[in-house]
């Protein structure tokens, strides 16, 4: 499992905080609710885990990462799978939203989850701090898209003549050794110097790819 630095690695902290508590407003007694990942999502966590504990209210998470699935059991969040129920609403954060409310997500490598979710609920809220919004999508950040590692190769070939312009495979803190997903899969970086409305569909429809990071026409609540 990947380590996640709260205390200190986090930009923005102060505002996540504030983005997180009027989220934890929404919870009601007995909500199914989609955590997202990411350290907006953390703090979210964290602050509706006391709304429960201050006001006895019995929840259940949702979990879209390893990393949030140990964070609910250590705040004493129930959680549940998308195979067992589904989400009265879901939470989530973004790493860029353009004028059309379209996504670049994924950057801490939990997109596959986070879309099923977001798929599986009408009731999405999208938590941005004022850095992740922009003008054109893919201005600050390439398109996360997690591949079957023994494609990999196969995929990048496909993702250029798509347009994307740099790849770059994600790797891991240990040096020399290539980042793994919670599914066990590589995730790769492309870089395109333009995002059509398209561009999710066809990205998935390449043979070796799992899921990426681009979500783009999905009705969302933006909670700023
Ligand atoms: C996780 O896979 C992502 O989709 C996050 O929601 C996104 O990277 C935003 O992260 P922060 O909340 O840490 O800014």
């Amino acid at each position: 499992m990947q380590e996640f630095d709260w205390k200190n690695k986090v930009e923005q902290k102060e505002e996540k905080i504030q983005l997180a508590k009027r989220m934890a407003k929404r919870v009601k007694n007995g909500d199914i609710i989609g955590f997202g990942s990411g350290s907006t999502s953390y703090a979210t966590a964290e602050e509706i885990a006391k709304r429960c504990k201050e006001e006895n209210l019995k929840i259940k998470a949702i979990p879209t990462s390893q990393i949030i699935e140990k964070l609910c059991h250590d705040l004493g969040i129930e959680t549940t799978s998308l195979e067992k129920e589904k989400p009265d609403w879901c939470f989530d954060g973004a790493d860029e939203i353009d004028p059309h409310n379209w996504l670049i997500k994924g950057m801490g490598a939990a997109l596959y989850k986070e879309k099923l979710n977001m798929k599986s609920c009408q009731e999405n809220y999208i938590l941005v701090d004022h850095t992740k919004f922009v003008k054109k999508l893919g201005e600050k950040h390439p398109v996360p898209i997690e591949v079957e590692i023994d494609k990999i190769n196969q995929v990048e070939e496909k993702v250029k003549k798509l347009g994307a312009i740099k790849l770059e495979r994600k790797q891991s803190n240990i040096e020399q050794r290539p980042f793994l997903t919670d599914n066990g899969n590589f995730l790769l970086y492309a870089w395109f110097p333009k995002i059509e409305a398209n561009l999710e569909e066809k990205l998935v429809q390449i043979d070796g790819v799992l899921e990426s990071g681009l979500f783009i026409g999905y009705a969302i609540i933006v909670v700023k």
